[in-house]
Order: C-alpha cells, then structure tokens, then sequence
C-alpha cells in the first residue's frame, strides 16, 4: 500500500490504478471510501473482500456531475431533483432507478442504486481523472469505525489497498445523508446533512432509520450493530460513580468528567456539527487506548445530533 500525498501526480496514478481494475482509498467531505470502477465487477467485488462486507449491503456511486449521472441512473424524479439541485455536490445520497450497466454487485441485486455527488476537491479530482462512476463505500472493515483520516485507513485496512490518497481529515466526518423515493421521499439514513434541511425543501420524510435485527434489513445498512470500535461502548443519560470511571475513558458532547482514565470533549461549544466532525476521529483515538470501556454522553437529538445518537447507538449495541 502506498499512501500518497492528493497531489496531482497521485491522484493521477490513482485514476490509472482505478481504471486497471484496482482499489483506492480516497477522502471525501464526510468519510474517507473505498473505491472501484462502478462498472467494474470485479474490481468492486474486492472492495466486499477487503472490508468483509457482506454482498446484501450495496454500495453508494459517487458521479462527477449530471452528465455521469445519466450514465449511472435512468431518471430522477422531481423531488429527487430539488434536493440534487441545492444539496449537490455535497452530503447527499439519493436512491434511485439503476441503469442496467450497473452490476448487481454494486446494488446487491437490487432495482436501485445509492449515487451522489461529492464536493471535497481530491474526490472531484478523481472522477475527473477517472472518467467513470466510482462505487466507494467507507474505508473501514464492515461493521468498524468509519475513516476520517489517510492514517485510519492505513490502519483499519493495511496492505489490501493499493493506493490511499491522503487529503487530510475529512472536513464533516460523518457519512451522507441517504433519502429514497419509493415513491415517498424516505430517510434511510441521518447523516452529515439534517433531516430538518431536507424537510426544509421537500417536505416531510418517512423515517426508515430504524435499526433492524438479523442479517437481511429490509432497508439495508440499516444494521443494530455497526460502527463499533474494539473497546466496549455504552451511551450513558447520567455519570457513573467515580469508582467505576478510573478504567474507562469519557465522550462528552460539550462537557468533560472527572475520574476517567482519559476523555474527549466533542464540542465545547455545544455545536452538533462541530461534534459530528470530531466523533469518529476521537473514537479512533479512544478506542486505541484499550481501556476497559467507554462511556459516551447522550447528545441533543437536534440538527446532526440524530447522526451522531444514530452512530452512538449502533457503536454500543451487542
Ligand atoms: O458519506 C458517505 O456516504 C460515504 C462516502 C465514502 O461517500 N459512503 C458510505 O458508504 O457511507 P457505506 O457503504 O458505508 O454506506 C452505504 C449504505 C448501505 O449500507 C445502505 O444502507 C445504503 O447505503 N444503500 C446503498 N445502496 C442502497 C440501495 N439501493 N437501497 C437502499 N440503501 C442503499
Ligand atoms: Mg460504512
């Protein structure tokens, strides 16, 4: 694996890399993914293998602008429209009808494909370069801390990469907002941009977000357990007694706590957003100190504090 600096040389080595059937590791505004050729099945076969992802969980296309669009999807409906017009490029992941030239692998067999338009510089670059539809999923093994930096990519997936291209920590660090049209506007996913945005332009959405048990979610990704670090997690409303804080480290919104072995304070401006940039990057640097546990303070549901009470929940279930 080669973690190259998101120069122009690299991300032109990155796009050859890509379109000789290979894997790269880029950043995106939200997370680092884990990409391969969209068309290119077998290639996004190995992005299942080197995360162990399993085949029923599909992948999200990130195209370069409308006309790459066109080659990934067959329409998009008017309220599909409104939201690609103000939210595109940025944290936005739309559902819609696959074109037939998209594998089954991408979809997991389904009828429809997960696409969006990125906005961070080093992923434009590389569509660009590219010329195709990137498939990318997070850069992290399935189930595991999402990636908002070169370094946790490196970590998380060692040599199976050939290419990672370093931009940087990701400026939101958390994933895409994910809306379906079923054909009601649907949220499968809370994400980097709010729920009360999108209302804001299309009115109310039904709520799919719900965790599902068992290994077949009927939305899928919609999965109980994920996002989890090594060290045990647990979402506490009120802190333990002191006695039982020494082992454990503390995941404060916007206040710290005493006693525990180490902390980190999410934002101690009390700022949803500023919390939700920091949250996979302090888990990170958490969970890699190997205390006993970690206990994370409830956040607001307000704004991205839904992405990131999503994101907790998932990380602490067993
Ligand atoms: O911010 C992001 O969205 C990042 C960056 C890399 O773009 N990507 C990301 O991908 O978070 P991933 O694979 O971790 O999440 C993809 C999720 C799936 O787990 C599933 O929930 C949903 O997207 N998805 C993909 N295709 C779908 C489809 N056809 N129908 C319903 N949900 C779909
Ligand atoms: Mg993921």
């Amino acid at each position: 694996m080669s973690v190259l600096r998101a120069d122009t040389a690299a991300i032109a080595s990155a796009a050859a890399a890509l379109g000789a059937g290979a894997c790269v590791a880029f950043p995106t505004e939200t997370v680092y993914g884990l990409g391969a050729v969209a068309f290119d099945a077998r290639a996004v076969a190995q992005i299942f293998e080197i995360k162990a992802r399993p085949t029923f969980d599909p992948l999200i296309v990130h195209v370069l602008d409308a006309e790459m669009l066109a080659r990934v999807v067959r329409d998009v409906p008017p309220l599909a429209a409104r939201l690609a017009e103000k939210f595109w490029p940025g944290a936005l992941t739309l559902v819609l009808a696959k074109r037939p030239e998209i594998p089954g692998i991408v979809t997991a067999g389904l009828e429809t494909v997960a696409v969006r338009m990125p906005a961070h510089p080093v992923a434009r670059a590389l569509l660009a370069a590219t010329k195709m539809p990137i498939a990318a999923p997070s850069a992290n093994p399935f189930g595991r801390l999402s990636p908002t930096s070169a370094e946790h990519v490196r970590a998380q997936l060692g040599e199976r990469v050939e290419i990672v291209l370093d931009g940087g920590a990701t400026p939101l660090g958390i994933e895409s907002t994910i809306v379906a049209f079923d054909p009601v506007p649907t949220l499968l996913r809370h994400g980097a941009i709010a729920r009360e945005s999108i209302e804001a332009e299309i009115g109310s959405l039904l709520d799919a977000t719900a965790p599902t048990e068992g290994s077949a979610p009927q939305a899928p990704g919609q999965l109980l357990q994920h996002y989890a670090p090594r060290t045990p997690i647990r979402v506490i409303d009120r802190l333990p007694p002191l006695a039982v804080r020494a082992g454990a480290a503390y995941l404060g919104f916007q206040h710290g706590a005493e006693g525990y072995a180490a902390q980190r304070v999410l934002s101690p401006a009390g700022s949803e957003s500023e919390a939700a940039a920091h949250l996979f990057e302090y888990l990170h640097e958490l969970d890699a100190l190997g205390l006993e546990r970690i206990d994370a303070a409830r956040v607001p549901q307000r704004g991205l504090g839904a992405a990131i009470a999503d994101r907790l929940a998932r990380a602490s279930a067993r």
